[in-house]
């Protein structure tokens, strides 16, 4: 697929922020034919100029998990609707879930979500592919390792049918012999089945009727913990990359700690479990309700210091849209997960506004690396050569964030009622501006990624 014609524009005196977590500092930027051609001093200005003065540019948001529910059941979201709610919280590059309807399990469900999303999706795209008991060859079977972001494994079941809780299936999707499919890194939903199981069966023999409250406990912090240590085994028993998608616990992280940071295992966690904790499940009820779940505060802690320590890599949303009327029906009725693609920035832009983190470490969360994670080489750098994906953001720039305002097609967020400090104002793809100003501007769309893998073997 050919990447759509780039645009040119020029940044002047914005606050810059850099990769390798260096200090931001005020300069020019420049794109050309959707290239970043000059940072720090432009001599000669391409495209329409833009005073950025009070202004901090950063690189595009990658957002690497998101759910936009297309095909399937698209009235909670689709790929347009979630891709606008992207580009409004400055994010140019999404990396999207299998468990739509049917699943992304082969070559003609990945086609298929590709073809809906060219022309319509106002940000970047990436898809996983779905891993199911018996698909272990698929990747190498159908040739789809240039089509992939990476192979997607519950372990745990979540909203959807996918699901590989058998030991055996899963240690054989780690230990496909095809050269080029193991390249394609293996992302998990790390919660043992046969714990969430049992922890089931525990209250139902007590008798006991389990509220949104017990959801963690439900869902405990060792079923997330057994999950990850034997994914973790067997990535390093097949030497095949490995991405934690949203850790959830210090248990995790403390384990994480232990290891050594070879790039062989990374990991994300997400803004719900750094902002809420398990005292919110009273005032959000189910809408706060999601799997993994948001845990006790002590969680939260350990999460925002792993970050911190660069034990976690990045940051994702889980943007897990359902309806209102859907988040409303009685705790074991209701569906798990929570939107979140378009708070994702302003919320860590709130936190540099607090001081619990800086810019540079939100650009490096944000977009530096993720970018890694997923081998997005021209992307998550304001560097000469890079993809011109940027996004202008007025970090002195109050909102009371409100159900009605939210973009995503599910038509609420459980941050409302928070006034944040920091918001984007322009979200730019290659060069070309996507939303501006409250608009969107026509004929502006993402392109499909390109994931370089490197050497084979880690
Ligand atoms: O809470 C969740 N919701 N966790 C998941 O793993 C899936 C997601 C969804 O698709 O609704």
């Amino acid at each position: 697929m050919q990447p759509s014609p780039g645009g040119s524009l020029t940044f002047r005196e914005a606050t810059l922020v850099p990769p390798g977590g260096a200090p931001p500092y005020i300069g020019d930027l420049a794109i050309e034919g959707g290239r970043i051609v000059a940072v720090g001093v432009v001599e000669r200005p391409v495209g329409e100029v833009i005073d950025a003065r009070g202004h901090v540019l950063l690189p595009g948001v990658i957002d690497p998990q998101v759910h936009f529910r297309e095909p399937g059941p698209t009235h909670k979201e689709d790929l347009e609707t979630g891709s606008r709610a992207a580009a409004v919280g400055g994010v140019t590059a999404f990396l999207e879930m299998p468990n739509t309807a049917p699943p992304t399990t082969d070559r003609a469900t990945l086609l298929d979500k590709h073809a809906r999303a060219a022309g319509r999706c106002r940000a970047h795209w990436g898809f996983f592919l779905g891993a199911t008991p018996d698909n272990q060859d698929t990747l190498a079977r159908e040739d789809l390792t240039a089509l992939v972001c990476g192979l997607k494994i519950f372990m745990g079941s979540s909203t959807g049918t996918l699901l590989v809780d058998d030991p055996a299936a899963l240690e054989a999707h780690f230990a496909v012999p095809d050269a080029e499919a193991r390249r394609v890194p293996i992302a998990v939903h790390a919660e043992d089945e046969a714990r969430l199981v049992a922890n089931k069966a525990r209250y139902a023999a007590e008798g006991r009727v389990a509220t949104v409250s017990d959801h963690p406990k439900l869902r405990d912090a060792e079923a997330a913990l057994l999950a990850t240590r034997r994914a973790v085994a067997l990535a390093e028993k097949y030497r095949r990359r490995l991405h934690i998608l949203h850790l959830s616990t210090a248990d995790e992280a403390a384990f994480l700690a232990g290891r050594p940071r070879d790039g062989l295992v990374t990991s994300e966690t997400l803004p719900q479990y750094l902002w809420l904790d398990a005292r919110d499940y009273e005032r959000l009820g189910t809408r706060a309700q999601m799997n993994p779940p948001v845990r006790e505060a002590q969680h939260g802690e350990a999460l925002w210091a792993a970050l911190h320590a660069g034990v976690i890599d990045c940051l994702a949303t889980d943007h897990a849209p359902h309806t209102l009327e859907e988040k409303a029906r009685p705790y074991g009725q209701a569906p798990s997960g929570m939107p979140g693609v378009e708070t994702l920035l302003p919320l860590m832009l709130h936190a540099v506004a607090l001081g619990k983190c800086t810019l540079s470490q939100l650009a490096t969360w944000l977009c530096e690396a993720p970018a890694r994670c997923y081998g997005l080489r021209d992307k998550g750098r304001l560097a000469v050569g890079a993809d011109g994906d940027v996004v202008l953001v007025d970090p002195g720039l109050r909102r009371t964030l409100r159900d009605a305002d939210v973009v995503s097609r599910c038509g609420w967020t459980p941050f409302a009622g928070w006034t944040l400090t920091g918001a984007p104002v322009m979200t730019v793809l290659r060069g070309r501006p996507v939303y501006r100003g409250g608009q969107f501007l026509d004929g502006v769309y993402g392109d499909s990624l390109v994931f370089d893998r490197g050497a084979p073997a880690l």
